[in-house]
């Protein structure tokens, strides 16, 4: 079934732009047609896994009401191998367009909400993608709430850090309850399973379904932006465990 997917965490650095870039990748590997957005507008990460030669226009533009959607979908299928499969939204990453993000008035916000529903719409519906990800700023950011508003299933991403885990169960009571959004938790880089460890794992079960626990590796840590990790190493246990997690959300 086609689907928007959010990915979003409570905490910063829990692995939301690598995950996003990965899945997607897999989806589009898989043949899907997929969309691959860049929503974190306060600090953009996917052109420097892109390097888009040229970029016409942003998502700030779309949210803004400037521009079409489908005039800043870039074909980037060719970094994967594949033709007509992968395609990404960029964020403006210039100073003054995050500046500007900044100081966003709340009537913009509902504006944006608008905007992502119509984006969902024409991308599902008319452009005949199948999957919509989109990578979040973290929190409690009013645009990504948005996007987790907007979306038909919203990941949370944590790691195994106590703080994180409780604000990531705090954020399933008290804002996507409110919402009727039922998310999926992945959990990743996890550094061992020590009682403490396990005993956080069963308490994100209390309020959410687990859909993949990802172990910390080095190697991803000190891979360079712009490659694939899913690419680069097809054989590798997390890109098995990527691919594990994407067919459950299938
Ligand atoms: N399983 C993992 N093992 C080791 N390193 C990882 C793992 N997952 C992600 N990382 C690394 O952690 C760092 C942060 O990841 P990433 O940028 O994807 O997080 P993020 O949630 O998008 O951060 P932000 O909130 O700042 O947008 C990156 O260097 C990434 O390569
Ligand atoms: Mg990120």
């Amino acid at each position: 079934m086609k689907k928007m997917i959010t990915i979003h965490s409570f905490k910063g650095g829990t692995g939301k732009t690598q995950l996003s870039v990965n899945i997607a990748t897999i989806l589009a590997k898989k043949g899907k047609k997929v969309a691959l957005f860049d929503l974190d507008l306060r600090a953009p990460t996917l052109h420097e896994v892109f390097n888009p030669k040229k970029v016409k226009c942003y998502i700030n533009d779309v949210l803004s009401g400037n521009i079409e959607i489908n005039d800043c979908m870039i074909d980037v299928s060719e970094k994967i191998g594949e033709k007509n499969k992968l395609y990404v939204c960029f964020a403006n990453s210039s100073t003054e367009a995050i500046r500007e993000m900044i100081s966003r008035k709340r009537k913009w916000e509902i504006e944006a909400l608008k905007k992502l529903l119509i984006i969902r719409k024409k991308l599902l519906e008319e452009m005949n993608f199948d999957y919509i990800i989109i990578d979040t700023s973290p929190g409690i950011i009013y645009l990504s709430i948005n996007a987790v508003v907007a979306a038909d299933l919203p990941i949370l991403v944590t790691t195994l850090d106590e703080s994180d885990v409780n604000g990531t169960n705090k954020i399933v009571r008290d804002l996507y309850k409110v919402f009727e959004k039922k998310p999926m938790i992945i959990v990743n880089k996890v550094l061992n399973t020590s009682e403490e460890k396990m005993k956080l794992l069963d308490e994100l079960r209390k309020e959410s379904e687990i859909i993949g626990i990802l172990p910390c590796f080095c190697e991803i840590g000190i891979m360079k932006r712009s490659s694939i990790f899913v690419i680069e190493k097809p054989q590798h246990q997390f890109t098995k465990m990527l691919e594990d997690i994407v067919n459950k959300i299938i």
